[in-house]
């Protein structure tokens, strides 16, 4: 048997950008706006806030402790740390978890070229919002070309993922995040000069409390981890490339703030936007889609901004799907000796036999759509509302109760050289906060 040697990430920049090369993604500027319209906007977001900046950190945190003190991959890792068969199971669940979203978020993708190929071919010039419209839904319901969008991102995907994490991902990252962020900022002042400024602002800065309930809270908690790639393992995979001296917490802080800015920006770009437009906050999967290319229209060198943006998406969106085909490739070359080319290609077509189906369920009268719920909604909602929230908590309970204290606490502290008060409390989110906090939203959903 081969044994494979472990890549690492070579400066802590690199852990940074890798992991916000997975953070950032179609989860900040497809799916956090489409919740945030669909729970009610301001009360989502403080409680999105909430979530994200104390259990998102820790547990993010925790997914690093977790990787980097096991050097392996989840599965691995958790047998690395703790005998028994339970522990590694939760491993399988986090790469079968990875495995269905990878299956439903390439559909996404698959559109983000499209629009890519649509922006370079001009086809929102000039089109007013019930052809914007009809663009998203003859595109979606094209019978090939949302397909083959889909399976060549895939490949694409595989192409990085096949070539290591290492090379792969920081090269790509150093550059384009960035870039990502000037041309979001850009989008937002011309969003806010916009006629429906002030009443998208107020949906979504404004809470109305009337509107929280269990459903808010869970789906706030599924976003958050979504978002921030945590409760399935990916961020073990990559804690395992950290080296000794990085600091995993103020990693995670950093990586934290940047994707909740991001989502923040997608929202003051896009709810404006709808409000001008008389597009329905709730309108879902297609919020983005229109949105978008409506607030371009309005722009001068509005082709050239379109074209940019949709080119920076598709790679924030490479960045997420080479992280999550990363944790299906590091479980099949660790846990089953397969070379990393015929893992990456083996899982790809996997991915693929279950991704083709959940984009074809977004076709008008699909089998694979019943009363409104396509395959792609049922493995989205899985995923987000119970994969996640249950991996999360079962992650937490781990490095809280079962992990020996002294371990997690060198790995928060590399080894007692880092300040001890900020991480002690950490400890105790980990410990005690982010389970209950876990257990009474995912409780409090079911018994609704
Ligand atoms: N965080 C990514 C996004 O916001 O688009 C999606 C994602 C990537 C989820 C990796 C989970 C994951 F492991």
């Amino acid at each position: 048997m081969q044994k494979q040697k472990r890549e690492n990430f070579s400066s802590k920049l690199g852990i940074i950008l890798a992991t916000a090369g997975s953070a950032l993604g179609l989860g900040n500027i497809y799916r956090f706006p489409c919740e945030a319209g669909a729970n009610g906007g301001g009360a989502f977001l403080i409680v999105y806030l909430i979530i994200a900046l104390v259990i998102g950190t820790s547990l993010m945190t925790t997914e690093f402790i977790i990787g980097r003190r096991a050097k392996a991959n989840p599965i691995g890792a958790f047998r690395k740390l703790r005998s028994g068969p339970f522990w590694p199971f939760v491993g399988i669940l986090g790469v079968l978890c990875a495995f269905l979203i990878l299956a439903f978020y390439t559909t996404v993708a698959g559109w983000t070229l499209g629009y890519l190929g649509k922006s370079v071919a001009g086809h929102f010039s000039g089109q007013d919002l019930p052809q914007i419209q009809q663009q998203f839904t003859s595109f979606t319901n094209h019978p090939w070309l949302p397909l083959v969008c889909q399976l060549v991102f895939l490949a694409l995907t595989a192409l990085v993922v096949a070539r290591g994490v290492k090379n792969g991902i920081e090269r790509y990252s150093k550059i384009l995040m960035p870039l990502l962020l000037v041309i979001m900022v850009i989008l937002c002042v011309k969003s806010l000069t916009l006629s429906g400024a002030h009443d998208g602002l107020k949906f979504f800065f404004n809470p109305d409390f009337s509107k929280l309930n269990a459903s808010v809270l869970i789906n706030a908690l599924g976003q958050s981890f979504f978002s921030l790639s945590i409760g399935m393992g990916c961020l073990i995979t990559y804690g395992s490339y950290i080296s000794k001296e990085d600091n995993l917490l103020s990693s995670a802080t950093s990586v934290t703030l940047a994707d909740t800015l991001v989502a923040i920006l997608a929202g003051i770009i896009i709810f404006p936007a709808a409000f001008t437009f008389g597009i329905q906050p709730e309108a879902g999967a297609s919020l983005a889609f229109t949105t978008l290319p409506m607030v371009f229209q309005q722009m001068t060198g509005g082709y050239f901004f379109c074209l940019i943006f949709f080119l920076l998406l598709v790679i924030a969106t490479l960045t997420s799907t080479i992280s999550l085909l990363e944790v299906i490739v590091a479980a099949l070359t660790e846990e089953l000796h397969l070379s990393r080319p015929a893992a990456a290609i083996y899982s790809s077509i996997a991915t693929a036999l279950i991704g083709i189906p959940a984009t074809l369920s977004f076709r008008n009268g699909s089998i694979l759509n019943l009363g409104g719920h396509s395959l792609f909604d049922l493995l989205d909602h899985i995923t987000a509302s119970y994969f996640m929230p249950i991996g999360g908590l079962l992650i937490v309970l781990f490095a809280g109760w079962w992990m020996k204290k002294p371990d997690t606490m060198d790995e928060l502290t590399n080894g007692g050289t880092l300040s001890l008060p900020i991480r002690r409390a950490v400890y105790f989110i980990i410990r005690y906060i982010a389970p209950v906090a876990i257990i009474v939203i995912f409780v409090s959903q079911m018994l609704k």
